[in-house]
């Protein structure tokens, strides 16, 4: 597929989601501010098409402004989640015929393009920036709806329901160097560059992610009651925000669990990976089984170190995107598949669903690589650095291919779980001294 028609296919495929995303409410509801944490979505409605305004339209195309009155209300960095429902948004319809504009005045944009020039347009750069962007947003509303009540407006066909098996719980991956990042990938963003090569010791890394069953013996063990497994800052936050199970996770009182997802409640299924876990759940749960959380670079070698040709894959089947045999991405259903359900997507070294079904937490913060240069806007990443954020990898059911890789790098607060949040732990091998 052509340049072109890869930004074609990938610009509708995030507007087709953003379309299903909020056509399935009224307009009230997209007004409506569902949580704290997240604005309305009639504000990332809006946002999504201003971004796509500001780089594709103005930016690359050099044209005149469509709504210049409206760039400060989208700008997120002028503007807490919070307070965007006070704002004098655009409303449902004004949205939408909004970014109707802006998409048929970047299509026109794009017709012109020669994907050559500027490091903006080289390969087509902004456009694939602007894809990701809006897909970014699209996972973002789908949170916004997992945390929305009443009656069910989202569907999809289950993911798969029975896993092939998995030849062993742990796989051991080597010491060695191996090349973290990348400097190649056209559309890879500014904080996933440069490839640069990162010694990691040996160690051993859970071939799935953890399961409800393995979570669930952790609360039954009196995993919320211990405080010896949890950091000190972990254990404050577990009592302040009265934490006691995953967020979303109800007991009925006679000693079952069941789960709300997208307005549905039902029983939790115990080979799914376990989803919204915050950082310090994930970190007690990995001291009660006698492991850590992985570091974010032993992460990136599980998923795309190749033993054989020593070289670094993109994903961990090796070049070729993602399609729904390899990983459970892009919405496609609405929550993890069991573990064992894609084995063809397992890494050489048989670690399985690094990619898809849910974002892995790892025990790092969110840093430059070595040579970091903002690009193309500081906002996009440098100014996370270095602030209270752990690193999440591999993208969730909830992330389209377009903004998901084996170099793809998420941010968030070690105490937010409304994300599509899980984990796999690792542990030194033993008696590895050299
Ligand atoms: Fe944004």
């Amino acid at each position: 597929m052509g340049t072109r028609e890869k930004i074609e296919t990938v610009l509708t495929r995030a507007r087709e989601r953003t379309a299903g995303l909020t056509d399935c409410v009224d307009g009230e509801d997209l007004v409506t501010q569902h949580s704290t944490l997240m604005s309305p979505l009639v504000w990332d409605l809006a946002h999504i098409g201003n971004q796509e305004e500001l780089w594709l339209v103005r930016d690359v195309g050099g044209r005149e402004p469509v709504r210049r009155d409206i760039d400060e209300l989208y700008d997120a960095f002028k503007h807490s989640r919070n307070s965007r429902p006070s704002l004098p948004l655009l409303n449902p319809d004004e949205a939408r015929e909004y970014l109707r504009t802006v998409r048929d005045k970047a299509l026109d944009v794009l017709d012109g393009s020669t994907f050559r020039g500027r490091p903006l347009e080289e390969g087509g750069f902004a456009f694939g920036m602007i894809a990701q962007h809006e897909q970014q947003h699209a996972e973002t509303m789908l949170a916004t709806h997992q945390l929305r009540s009443g009656a069910a407006v989202l569907t999809a066909e289950s993911a798969p329901r029975v896993g092939g098996a998995i030849a062993e719980d742990e796989v051991v991956v080597p010491a060695g160097e191996f090349t973290m990042g990348t400097s190649d990938d056209p559309w890879a963003l500014d904080n996933e560059r440069s490839a640069h090569p990162v010694y990691v010791p040996a160690f051993v890394i859970d071939a799935v992610p953890v399961t409800n069953a393995r979570y669930l013996e952790f609360v039954d063990d009196g995993g919320y009651a211990r405080p010896e497994l949890w950091s000190e800052r972990g254990w404050a936050h577990r009592l302040d925000a009265g934490l006691e199970a995953p967020q979303f996770w109800e007991n009925d009182g006679c000693g079952t669990w069941w789960r709300r997802r997208f307005g549905v409640t039902e029983p939790i299924h115990p080979q799914e990976p376990v989803v919204h876990v915050c950082f310090f759940e994930a970190e007690a749960f990995a001291r009660w089984d006698g492991k850590r959380l992985p570091t974010e670079a032993e992460w990136e070698k599980a998923a795309r170190w190749d033993p054989f040709s020593g070289r670094s894959r993109r994903f961990p089947w090796g070049d070729g995107e993602p399609d729904a045999s390899l990983a459970n991405l892009g919405q496609r259903h609405l929550g993890p598949a069991v573990v064992g359900g894609y084995p063809s997507g397992a890494s050489p070294l048989g670690v399985h669903q690094l990619i898809g079904d849910v974002w892995e937490w790892t025990s790092s913060p969110f840093e430059p690589y070595p040579g970091f240069a903002a690009f193309p806007y500081r906002e996009y990443s440098e100014v996370f650095y270095g602030g209270d954020y752990r690193v999440l990898r591999g993208g969730s059911f909830g992330t389209d291919p377009v903004a998901c890789r084996g170099t793809f790098r998420n941010w968030d607060h070690p105490i937010r779980r409304q994300i599509f949040s899980g984990f796999r732990c690792a542990r030194e091998l033993p008696g590895d001294d050299c």
